[in-house]
């Protein structure tokens, strides 16, 4: 039987947070204790916890010692200030952030595709960015089967992927647009609400966005393809929950879009849903609250040799955050006990 653990999440407060409890609780995952830990600053006294409501206390390098385990679902600076300490406590911890992901030592893991990552942590392991997670379901079987040259993808990504303030302002600019009542811009640049806005996260130098940098740079690393090309556009659309991604793969031979179809659905994790001539394909709507990143609109790409394009939607608090903790936090538990 597996053991109970003492169980932290840090940042419990946060969309992420609350989502990792809930699919920890969903899930079963088998605890002794869990604490929710957040800023000290917030409104939220408790949290749920399936039928419990948990207090929430004060993240402090105080609270850590004596857990197993630690979720992180904070931003990165906390992160990097209070995961070593959580590791220096005998925990392992399991970090949503950027802070860790391209550190060498550190796994970067989504299980289905290299769960045996796992195994080489030294106390850390990262969770991706929430694009790549189901960018990189969807590439792994066609690396598998006929090996990927080149990749060009185009992010819609919900307001949720920002976090709780984000959500709040597309609720409240949506209301005042209809109410032709001033527009407020506190979390984005410009307006969110009824409005796509092609920029997430600072942008570099070259023009490119550290978000579109994180989906190169991670994708490398998961794949363990370091010299695979990459060109990625990442956009914000009015959008609550779910990502998807327009994505055109350059393969290294031919694979027709039906074999392309039974590949990705025999993958673990991925759904298809493509029949484009009946309507029938995954929405961001459709997706929301499933565990699944969905597949749909496979054509050929006749633009280049060997093209393929598809259409890429999951959860991004699900798949794209809590759930891919959830699962790696369940490989750990499979490694005690086994
Ligand atoms: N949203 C996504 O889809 C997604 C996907 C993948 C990764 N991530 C990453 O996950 C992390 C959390 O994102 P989110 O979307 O959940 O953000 P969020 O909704 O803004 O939540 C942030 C959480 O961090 C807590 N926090 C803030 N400052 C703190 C401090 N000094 N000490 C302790 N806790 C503090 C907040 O607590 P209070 O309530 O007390 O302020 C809240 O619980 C980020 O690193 C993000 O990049 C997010």
């Amino acid at each position: 039987m597996k053991r109970l653990l003492k169980v932290g999440v840090a940042g419990a407060t946060g969309a992420v947070g609350l989502k990792m409890l809930s699919v920890m609780s969903e899930r079963g995952f088998p605890v002794e204790s869990v604490r929710a830990m957040a800023s000290g600053r917030g409104d939220a006294r408790t949290v749920p916890f399936g039928s419990l409501a948990l207090p929430v206390e004060e993240l402090t390098a105080n609270a850590l010692p004596g857990l197993d385990m630690v979720l992180f679902a904070t931003g990165a600076s906390v992160s990097r200030q209070f995961v070593p300490i959580a590791v220096a406590g005998g925990a392992v911890a399991i970090d949503n952030s950027r802070a860790f992901r391209m550190e060498d030592g550190v796994p970067l893991v989504v299980p289905e595709v290299n769960a045996e990552a796992v195994r080489r942590h030294a106390g850390i392991i990262a969770n991706p960015n929430c694009s790549t997670i189901q960018m990189v379901l969807a590439l792994k079987p066609l690396q598998d089967v006929v090996g990927i040259k080149r990749v060009v993808v185009s992010t819609y990504q919900s307001v949720s992927g920002t976090g709780k303030a984000a959500i709040e302002e597309l609720r409240e600019q949506s209301g005042s647009t209809l109410a032709g009542e001033p527009i407020i811009s506190r979390v984005y640049p410009h307006p969110i609400a009824f409005n796509c806005i092609p920029h997430i996260d600072v942008i570099d130098e070259d023009g490119n966005t550290r978000e579109e940098i994180k989906m190169v740079l991670e994708t490398r690393k998961i794949l363990e393809l370091p010299e695979l090309q990459i060109a990625a556009t990442c956009v914000r659309v009015p959008v609550f929950h779910s990502h998807a991604l327009s994505l055109c793969v350059e393969l290294e031979s031919e694979l027709a879009p039906d074999d392309a179809r039974r590949v990705l659905g025999e993958f673990p994790g991925i759904r298809i849903l493509d029949d484009a001539s009946d309507a029938v394909y995954p929405t961001q709507l459709s997706s929301s609250g499933t565990d699944e990143t969905w597949i749909g609109r496979i054509r050929r790409d006749a633009s280049v040799t060997n093209g393929l394009w598809m259409w890429v939607v999951a959860d991004n608090l699900r798949k794209g955050a809590a759930l891919n903790a959830v699962q790696i936090a369940e490989l750990l538990l499979d490694e005690r006990s086994g």
